[in-house]
């Protein structure tokens, strides 16, 4: 298993450029499975969760072209779904094979998918993913660890997710836009990469509205056709550069990301002391001199993003003061913070609240990474540790991290991969 060594204590400056999204192109991935035609995506990240997608794809028979030559580029052509079923094997490793429940369904008429069991964030069900298709009128059994779903045709309906779910609602939009007549989804997230599966699944002809607010209407439609799209940049990546910048006390240009989808973190920053500036699709940030302590509570969007929660308490052990930290999305998201500890980060959980008093100095250590984000926090904490820290497990970062080495290796860092 590959580990990242990182030498901390150098000072990050220069100039990054931040890949699309993980979290935008695999439901547009997963949409192609709605067209006989090509869609043809751009601003794919070349992480390992899009490999995995399209591994799954290529097993329901659907064509799956990524050319060395363009590699932020992929186009799917599902002429046909032979075998409309996502296998335990690639679940396992990728919660968000469940996106392709909804398309197959409506497409197909049937699905097999995996039930994803847990992961180390939580228990994550997909209960509302399976509530959702059934008032679109699909059958659904579970046997074997499998969900089952059945439909000749899924019809329009109104639906209120009870809880705010990102990869539900996108599920739902999915199956809605072929379904016969309209539906509501009340609830919905908001999440930019709502926006942009919207965006694609319209430009495939089919008839979404709402997009960004909490009700979406979506028309069913009887086809959709092929379409190219050029998926929204990496909200999390950026961020977590943001605190790579301000953490060293450096100076980083981050370009070709939107700098709205990151208000609630620049937010928070700005409260702890970094100075961040918006320069059309590019962010510079530079640490404006001592760091301060800042509460946060993670939220749905357009609130304070789960997924930099662990980012954000990397830099809070170097802030002066006690930073509350508050995780109200999922119930077990700290395995960061006891590495962070390994390092010299005064850091207490009590419940669902961390509990962080800095600044403190971290030392080198050997630490493991327990999910994609936990990951990404260890690295951050590593650029200001005293000493050579060994990052265990990186597979983790590579799910959804493009190259984070060579990205922050470029700007100065010392990191190396070791295998
Ligand atoms: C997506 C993101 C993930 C991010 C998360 C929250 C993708 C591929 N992943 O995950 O990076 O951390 O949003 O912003 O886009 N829940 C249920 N039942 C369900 C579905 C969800 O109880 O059927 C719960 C979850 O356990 C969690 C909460 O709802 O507590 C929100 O989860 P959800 O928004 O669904 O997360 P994902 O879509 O899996």
């Amino acid at each position: 298993m590959e580990k990242f060594r990182i030498i901390g204590g150098q000072r990050l400056e220069g100039t990054v450029r931040i890949s699309g999204a993980k979290n935008a192109a695999l439901p547009a991935m997963a949409a192609a499975l709605l067209t006989s035609e090509p869609v043809h995506l751009r601003n794919i990240p070349r992480v390992r969760d899009i490999v995995t997608m399209g591994k799954l794809l290529a097993h329901m028979e659907a064509h799956v072209e990524m050319a060395p030559a363009t590699p932020d580029e992929v186009t799917l052509r599902a002429e046909r779904v032979s075998h409309a079923e996502a296998p335990y094997e690639l679940v396992k490793t990728m919660r968000a094979s469940v996106l392709t429940l909804g398309p197959l369904v409506a497409r197909t008429g049937y699905a097999r998918v995996s039930l994803p069991g847990g992961c180390a964030i939580g228990a994550r069900p997909i209960d509302l993913h399976i509530q959702a298709l059934q008032e679109l009128g699909a059958e659904i059994s579970t046997e074997h660890g499998y969900v089952e779903a059945r439909a000749k045709r899924l019809r329009g309906a109104q639906l209120r997710f009870e809880k705010i779910t990102v990869t539900g609602t996108e599920n739902a939009m999915m199956a809605a836009a072929l379904a016969d007549g309209e539906t509501f989804i009340e609830n919905a997230a908001r999440e930019p990469e709502i926006g942009d599966l919207a965006a694609l699944l319209n430009a495939m002809g089919a008839r979404v509205e709402g997009a960004g607010t909490p009700t979406l209407r979506i028309r069913g439609v009887a086809a959709l056709h092929g379409a190219t799209h050029t998926v929204i940049p990496d909200r999390i990546e950026a961020g977590t550069l943001l605190v790579a910048g301000a953490i060293t006390g450096g100076e980083l240009l981050l370009t070709h990301c939107e700098p709205l989808h990151l208000a609630a973190v620049v937010e928070k920053l700005t409260q702890a002391g970094i100075v961040i500036r918006a320069e059309g699709s590019a962010l510079r940030v530079h640490n404006g001199g001592p760091l301060a302590a800042v509460d946060v509570t993670t939220e749905e969007y357009p609130g304070f993003a789960t997924d930099m929660q662990a980012q954000f308490m990397a830099l809070m052990t170097q802030a002066a003061g006690t930073s509350i930290i508050s995780e109200t999305i999922f119930e077990n998201r700290f395995l960061h913070a006891q590495e962070m500890v390994r390092m010299g980060a005064q850091i207490t959980i009590e419940g669902r609240r961390a509990i962080v008093r800095g600044p403190a100095h971290l030392s080198a250590a050997t630490v493991q990474a327990s999910d994609l984000r936990a990951s990404a926090s260890l690295v951050l904490a590593a650029l200001v540790a005293e000493g050579a820290t060994t990052i265990e497990r990186v597979y983790h970062l590579d799910r959804g991290y493009e190259r984070l080495e060579e990205k922050l290796g470029a700007v100065g860092a010392k990191i190396t991969r070791v295998p």
